[in-house]
């Protein structure tokens, strides 16, 4: 299976496992990078020496392509592109953030630049930076997201209409079938997020991971919409910022409720009841905690059966 995607990248399979706080090391970016895809390693919720720790590990435990999420709202930014430059990372997703600040100084050092997005506009503001490739998440994705609610089946077409370079699709995609689907509507390739957060190599905490599996339909919500969109699942948590909404808080009033340090105390620490659980709509189609191998393998032999059935249609 080969297009602009793997080429660009140099990687057997279109399938990107997602840049992740409290989930995204270098064990699961390099298992996933071993198995064919682009794993990431998510440098959000890391001190820059962690991040350099996880690099020098990551290119211990694979000899394959893999790449550095960095979330551009960072305080130590400038430190962590250093790190990744020093280290020879080879790709760079960036997100959160102006694509024009990084984007010509990292590729100056031979680095691939791929920009995340939740609009056309700003895939088209990305392209213009002169990123290599895009990724436009939906409104179903885990984690932050944009404010316009825009699903991945319509931003993707939307997308495609007039971007030019590598378009990569991402939120609500866990299975072959989903896959399939974001590449009919255009995408190069898919950005997979939630399904890796339930893999035996995620470093996520077990209760979360226990907490995705258990999921259904209807059990996350986007929020916090006037400090930065995320998405969550509905615990204790969730329901105190509902309950402060029907007070029409201050915005200073929801920064004060959701302190610091959520997202590790719920994702990282296991606190199910006071921690932020970010993860996407499609957790209600996960079941399993299965090793990252077995989920890519899974994909895309589904996303070959797939194609197939689609063709005698
Ligand atoms: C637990 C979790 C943490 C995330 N952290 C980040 C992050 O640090 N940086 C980022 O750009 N996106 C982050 N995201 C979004 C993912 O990179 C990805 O685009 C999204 O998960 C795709 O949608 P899906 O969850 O439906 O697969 C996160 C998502 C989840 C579920």
């Amino acid at each position: 299976m080969q297009n602009r995607i793997t080429q660009l990248f140099n990687i057997k399979y279109p399938l990107i496992q997602a840049g992740m706080i409290w989930a995204s090391g270098w064990k699961l970016a390099s298992t996933v990078s071993n198995s064919g895809g682009l794993g990431i390693i998510g440098a959000g919720s890391m001190y820059p020496e962690i991040l350099r720790e996880h690099i020098q590990k990551c290119k211990k435990a694979t000899n394959k392509p893999f790449a550095v999420n960095v979330p551009m709202l960072y305080p130590d930014i400038e430190k962590i592109m250093e790190i990744i430059i020093e280290e020879g990372v080879k790709i760079v997703f960036t997100s959160a953030g102006n694509p024009k600040t990084w984007t010509k100084h990292l590729q100056s050092h031979g680095i691939k630049v791929v920009h995340v997005v939740s609009s056309v506009k700003f895939a088209l503001k990305s392209q213009d930076a002169g990123v290599d490739a895009v990724v436009a998440e939906g409104f179903e994705a885990g984690g932050h997201n944009g404010r316009d609610e825009t699903t991945t089946f319509t931003l993707i077409p939307m997308v495609k209409e007039q971007l030019e370079i590598p378009l990569i699709a991402a939120g609500g995609i866990a299975t072959g079938r989903g896959m399939l689907a974001a590449m009919v509507l255009g995408a190069d390739a898919v950005q997979i997020g939630s399904r890796f957060v339930a893999s035996n190599e995620a470093s996520s905490h077990q209760n979360f991971k226990n907490k995705v599996v258990e999921a259904k339909e209807g059990d996350t919500q986007l929020t916090l919409k006037e400090l930065a969109p995320v998405r969550m699942l509905k615990n204790k948590f969730f329901n105190e910022v509902q309950a402060l909404y029907q007070t029409a808080p201050t915005k200073e009033e929801l920064i004060t409720l959701l302190g610091r340090a959520r997202a590790k105390k719920g994702m990282f620490e296991g606190d199910m009841e006071d921690g932020e659980l970010e993860i996407g709509q499609i957790a209600g189609l996960i079941h399993e905690i299965k090793p990252a191998t077995e989920i890519i393998q899974e994909i895309i032999s589904e996303f070959e059966s797939a194609k197939q059935k689609v063709a005698q249609l």
